[in-house]
């Protein structure tokens, strides 16, 4: 028995909530909506909707941006996709819901009603005005119109990329009403910034920031909003692909005159390494707009470590000529008084093992010396008391040996100071 009053009682309510809800109003109101608003007014859709004509109708944009769907940097164009809210009133639309069984709100595609053309004014393709011929326009029944123009807003941007690739970016989309002075359609940002509800993070652009600012076009033309973007590369992809090797290339070319020259290699080695900074080069110049307004810090870089590579070739060559002339043909004696004067401070501290103590700073050539020089270590062994007997140990090998410790020295601190001076600036020129 309970169980029968039960069933009865939730049908009564399911009966009454559809009633509640549904309410009554049949397909014959919203036929009459739409006469009694678009025929028996004579509504024209060229006649701004405001009573007084010498007012402008007042248009709120919103913007809700989704995802950076691309920034182009060589062809300078920025893509994102975003829902734009376009809000105004419509003088002419207005009714009475309770004469309507209570309809307040009513849906009119866009080609039958008053519409804010809106245009991009700085498109990258061809497609600028944002208004279809499919887009519906939701009237509420106190005139409230809402249009919700949504896709591809494709951009153009004018990319600085000095710090790359730790620049920002700052990109807009601005929309202006074409046709349409200020004082008779006045656009208004809605919200001071772009909304981030829905938004999907993109892989190589944080959004920082944005903002909309309003303005008149030349001071009483056509009304514009602008929604201005933000954006820092997420430069990590960048750090390790192409930062990270050049750095390493310029370790690796310095080490060249750390290899043995009996090996014969070195030559080769140094020019694959020129060949290899060479082709990060083309890599990035690939990566980064074609114009020299500003240049990127980071070609200057490369630009600098070829110098620096190729100057290491062009050492390695006059070393390697002077490595190979025999020991009979004599040194010049400022060659010689250079090698005394780079060499003698530390071989008087050491003593008689001065020749391998010399050196400390690689072991390749401590090994080298050995080999070629066995007789002048000899020779040095019993000369505590020498003065200008030692002349005759300086042989071309040595002076050659000497002029690699030179050339790995000042090479390394050119590099060094190129991978530092790099980073201050690019970074420096990203703010
Ligand atoms: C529209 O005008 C016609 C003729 O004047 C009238 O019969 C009709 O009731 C009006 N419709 C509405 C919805 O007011
Ligand atoms: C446009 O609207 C803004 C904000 O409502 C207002 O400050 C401005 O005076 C209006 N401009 C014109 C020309 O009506
Ligand atoms: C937008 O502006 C509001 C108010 O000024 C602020 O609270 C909000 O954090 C801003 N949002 C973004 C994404 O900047």
């Amino acid at each position: 028995m309970k169980k029968i009053i039960l069933i009865i009682l939730s049908i009564c309510f399911i009966v009454v909530g559809c009633f509640i809800s549904s309410g009554s109003a049949s397909i014959n109101d919203a036929y009459k909506i739409h006469e009694a608003l678009f025929v028996n007014n004579s509504y024209n859709r060229n006649i701004r909707p405001v009573w007084n004509q010498f007012q402008a109708v007042q248009v709120q944009l919103y913007m809700y941006i989704k995802s950076i769907q691309e920034f182009d940097e060589v062809n300078e164009k920025f893509s994102f996709i975003a829902a734009l809210s376009v809000v105004w009133y419509d003088y002419l639309l207005q009714w009475d819901p309770s004469l309507y069984s209570g309809i307040n709100e009513i849906t009119v595609s866009y080609d039958d009603l008053w519409v804010p053309e809106l245009t991009l004014s700085s498109p990258s393709s061809r497609s600028a005005s944002i208004g279809r011929s499919t887009d519906r326009i939701r009237v509420k029944a106190h005139g409230e119109c809402e249009w919700i123009p949504a896709g591809l807003i494709e951009s153009t941007c004018s990319v600085d990329v000095k710090g790359y690739p730790f620049d920002t970016q700052t990109c807009s989309a601005s929309y202006v009403s074409l046709g349409y002075k200020i004082h008779e359609v006045n656009l208004t940002a809605g919200f001071p910034n772009v909304s981030l509800i829905g938004y999907a993070p993109n892989a190589l652009w944080d959004l920082t920031g944005s903002k909309v600012t309003t303005e008149a076009i030349g001071g009483g033309g056509e009304s514009e909003v602008s929604f201005t973007f933000f954006m820092k590369r997420k430069s990590a992809f960048v750090v390790v692909n192409i930062i990270l090797p050049i750095f390493f290339l310029s370790i690796l070319n310095v080490l060249v005159f750390v290899l043995v020259p009996e090996s014969g290699e070195r030559m080769g080695y140094c020019i694959t390494t020129l060949l290899a900074i060479a082709v990060y080069m083309t890599i990035v110049s690939d990566m980064l707009p074609k114009n020299s307004e500003p240049m990127p810090v980071i070609s200057y870089k490369l630009m600098i470590d070829l110098l620096i590579s190729s100057l290491i070739v062009l050492v390695t060559i006059l070393n390697m000529r002077m490595w190979k002339r025999e020991d009979s043909e004599t040194v010049p004696k400022m060659l010689k008084v250079l090698y005394k004067i780079l060499s003698c401070r530390k071989c008087r501290n050491s003593g008689k093992n001065r020749k391998i103590h010399t050196d400390n700073n690689n072991k390749v050539e401590v090994i080298s010396i050995n080999k070629s020089t066995k007789k002048n270590i000899n020779n040095d062994d019993d000369d505590a008391n020498d003065n200008g007997d030692d002349d005759d140990d300086i042989t071309w090998k040595r002076i050659s040996h000497m002029f690699d410790m030179i050339a790995l020295v000042s090479f390394t601190a050119m590099s060094v100071i190129s991978c530092v001076v790099y980073i201050i600036v690019a970074k420096l020129s990203a703010n």
